[in-house]
């Protein structure tokens, strides 16, 4: 089994097979925790992590406050309506200020891609990105890949297609990393206009026809349609998105395989990329996904905590 070296979680680009299933081998073994009348261990006692969260959330946020709670961690909020950024406070400024308060962890979500790598380099806590930009959206991939090994034991050979917005999801790209490294087949299915040009080069099928992405997969991924892209022109109008890429129980009973499993990232446009009797039926992973993403948010402030604090021993 490999060991955890890196300061930061910022993608899944950059780790290993290795890592991706210290990751998840870690989150399983907490998962239990939660599970507990006394939902805490005193793992991270004397830590503090810093949720900075400049785009809304309610997911990301609440699950790694509470993976940070359950492992014994103080935790600070700052949003952008209450941070000094609002007086012109730069980005960097902000994270060394929040530095010299001897911080170890910062959580950050921010519309730049690409962000976290860049302050990684200015500051010394712990970064994990909590999703930056159309770029990756790393513990929330985690997630879905442990969600689905739950399920079918190991994620090798398992056909897993992604639907909806593929060009601006950071979900997306964060699950093609993951799965392609422990051997899933990805297949992304969305409008022409919603699909990387060069997507196939990532190693996964690329179709406009979500029946032939439906009879293909074990796990299907709906992603968010994001009504921002409407007015971008980049589809007619979210009707005709509904008819064309929505997933329906009627269209699943057609299509997909009957053991088919569902997955979506939240938050629900319920009625458009997905119905409610799908979103909320038998196919439905959605609300184990949330569950065991607090278990992979622990095993990523562990790890990410435990090497920082031996590279400062050393
Ligand atoms: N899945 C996800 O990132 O949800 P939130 O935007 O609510 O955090």
């Amino acid at each position: 089994m490999s060991e955890w070296t890196r300061k930061d979680l910022l993608g899944l680009e950059e780790l290993s097979t290795e890592e991706i299933e210290l990751i998840l081998s870690t989150a399983a073994s907490f998962k239990e925790i939660s599970t507990r009348a006394v939902k805490k261990v005193p793992t991270l006692r004397g830590k503090t992590i810093v949720l900075f969260f400049f785009e809304p959330s309610t997911r990301t946020r609440s699950s790694f406050e509470i993976a940070a709670k359950r492992l014994s961690a103080d935790t600070l909020n700052i949003t952008t309506s209450s941070s000094a950024i609002q007086k012109g406070e730069t980005l960097k400024d902000t994270f060394k200020n929040i530095e010299a308060m001897q911080v170890d962890c910062i959580i950050l979500r921010h519309s730049s891609s690409g962000i976290g790598h860049t302050l990684s380099k200015c500051v010394t806590p712990s970064i994990i990105n909590a999703g930056d930009g159309c770029h990756e959206h790393p513990t929330q991939g985690l997630l879905d890949m442990f969600t689905i090994k739950e399920k079918k034991g190991s994620l090798n050979n398992v056909k897993v297609s992604i639907i909806g917005d593929i060009t601006h999801s950071r979900v997306a790209r964060s699950n093609i990393w993951g799965l392609k490294k422990l051997g899933a087949q990805v297949t992304v299915c969305g409008p022409r206009t919603l699909l990387p040009r060069d997507i196939d080069k990532l190693g996964v099928k690329v179709t406009t026809s979500l029946p032939e992405a439906l009879k293909s997969a074990d796990v299907i991924n709906v992603l968010r349609i994001q009504r921002e892209r409407q007015e971008a022109g980049l589809f007619p109008s979210l009707r005709e998105y509904a008819i064309r890429f929505g997933v329906t129980r009627e269209k699943l009973e057609r299509f997909a395989r009957k053991d088919v499993l569902v997955m979506h990232p939240g938050p629900l446009n319920r009625g458009i990329e997905i119905t409610p009797d799908v979103a909320d039926g038998s196919y439905s992973l959605i609300l184990d996904q949330v569950t065991n993403g607090i278990a992979v948010r622990m095993a990523v402030l562990y790890l990410t905590l435990q090497a920082n604090a031996d590279g400062e021993e050393e």
